[in-house]
């Protein structure tokens, strides 16, 4: 049953071969593994090196098992040692003798790296749409609040800005994250079918014909390279990285926000768990968890970057352990995407609370100080005025506006009647955070 027997006096260790096997983690790269060999058997028999009606035969077997696995009537599993072995013994089974030439000129290291990159790039893709789908939720969240509320610097009340543009924000990080992840396909975009297992094959082969046919732009220019590179997983990750640092950024804030101290915000029951034993409670369980995972995306390129940084040329077994850290990255991620996706369209957001919360803690000092400057006054002279306004505000219990011009004369001549419009938030906003700034 082994594809390398041949070579072999002893069966292999039964412990040995479950801890060998990857079929549990890379049977989902059973359609990947099928398409990569039907390219491999059409450009064989387009080359000569299979008959053509080999080569039929054997697509035609493939293609079927492709099918049953897809209709659920072939279920993936038993004593295999991965994918490749799978669908080549079912193959086997299937038309028999015509099976054993599938492999001419190919090896499962040129297999398997062809695997993953069709897989990878495929998936990297829909991420991106599922970021789209979350940039829409965010676009359409912050169109509908374009109201004041308080902007922070180290979490403590700073200047006022817009709601609307604090969500946008996250739009622009998003935005990013999707060019780092088009890069990265852009990057990885070369065919490794033909590399053999390290040193191509005797066998000509036309490596340009797969690489058409799979989607790639070109195959890889060296041997080594294309069989011991996973640059393309460790770069995904690394923009998968990021954008979970950005997810769990907003999923902070959402938490925050949505706190008793702050009321921004009502995330809906639909995204909120509650407490066995405090009945009044409504916990952020999801914004928790995205955060709490942004921990295992790290982990998985942690994980990969450690694996190969010490491996010589060209393919070596702890490769395998590749496809368990980016399947476990991916599915973290799209599933991350897509609950804070809806979370954002189903939030409520307080806009009276956000107001209230403008009113105290000296939003607009900063204009103050502009607003001296406007009259001459030089801008670090300026901010130790308003310093000193503030001072006075906190002994009184009082806002600035709520000053009167008196009061405010006695700090500084400068001032005048003409502040009070200068230091309106909403006047403010519209000189500063253009209210309807989108991005
Ligand atoms: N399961 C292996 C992997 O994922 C496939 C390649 C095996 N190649 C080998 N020479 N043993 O890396």
């Amino acid at each position: 049953m082994k594809l390398w027997g041949g070579r072999f006096r002893k069966e292999e260790n039964k412990l040995m071969e479950d801890f060998n096997s990857s079929l549990h983690v890379d049977q989902r790269l059973y359609a990947e593994d099928i398409k990569g060999s039907v390219a491999h058997v059409n450009m064989l028999a387009h080359s000569g090196l299979l008959t053509r009606q080999e080569g039929e035969e054997i697509v035609k077997g493939l293609l079927a098992i492709l099918e049953e696995i897809e209709a659920g009537t072939l279920e993936i599993g038993g004593n295999y040692e991965d994918i490749h072995s799978f669908v080549e013994a079912k193959l086997t089974e299937r038309i028999g003798a015509t099976a054993k030439k599938l492999h001419t000129a190919r090896s499962r290291n040129d297999q398997v790296a062809v695997d993953i990159r069709l897989y990878a790039k495929n998936k990297a893709h829909e991420v991106m749409q599922s970021i789209e789908e979350l940039q829409a939720s965010l676009e359409a969240k912050a169109r509908e609040n374009n109201v004041i509320m308080p902007g922070y610097t180290h979490l403590q009340r700073a200047q006022v800005v817009t709601f609307q543009h604090h969500l946008m924000a996250y739009y622009q990080m998003l935005r990013r994250d999707k060019l780092r992840i088009a890069n990265a396909i852009e990057i990885m975009n070369e065919s490794p079918l033909g590399c053999g297992a390290l040193a191509g094959t005797t066998h000509r082969i036309d490596r340009e014909m797969t690489a058409k046919a799979l989607g790639f732009a070109k195959p890889v220019d060296n041997f080594l390279d294309g069989v011991s590179d996973r640059d393309y997983l460790l770069e995904l990750m690394s923009g998968f990285s990021i954008l979970m640092m950005h997810l769990s950024r907003l999923s902070e804030e959402l938490i925050l926000w949505s706190s008793q101290e702050f009321r921004f915000v009502q995330i809906d029951d639909a995204y909120s768990t509650g407490s066995s034993i405090m009945p009044q409670k409504k916990n952020p369980d999801a914004a928790e968890l995205i955060r709490g995972k942004t921990g295992r995306v790290y982990g998985s390129l942690t994980s990969l970057l450690t694996t190969m940084k010490g491996l010589p040329l060209a393919y070596n077994k702890d490769m395998q352990e590749d496809k368990e850290a980016f399947f476990n990255a991916l599915d973290t991620v799209l599933s991350c995407l897509a609950i804070m996706s809806n979370m954002i369209a189903t939030m409520k957001v307080n806009h009276e609370q956000m107001k209230k919360a403008v009113k105290a803690g000296f939003l607009n000092a900063t204009e103050v100080a502009d607003y001296l400057v406007s009259k001459g006054v030089a801008f670090r002279d300026a901010h130790s005025i308003v310093g000193a306004i503030v001072i006075y505000c906190e002994d009184h219990q009082k806002a600035i506006e709520e000053l009167t011009l008196e009061e405010l004369q006695q700090i500084s001549p400068y001032i005048g009647d003409d502040l009070y419009a200068f230091i309106d938030y909403e006047n403010i906003l519209n000189k500063g955070i253009k209210v309807g700034l989108l991005r």
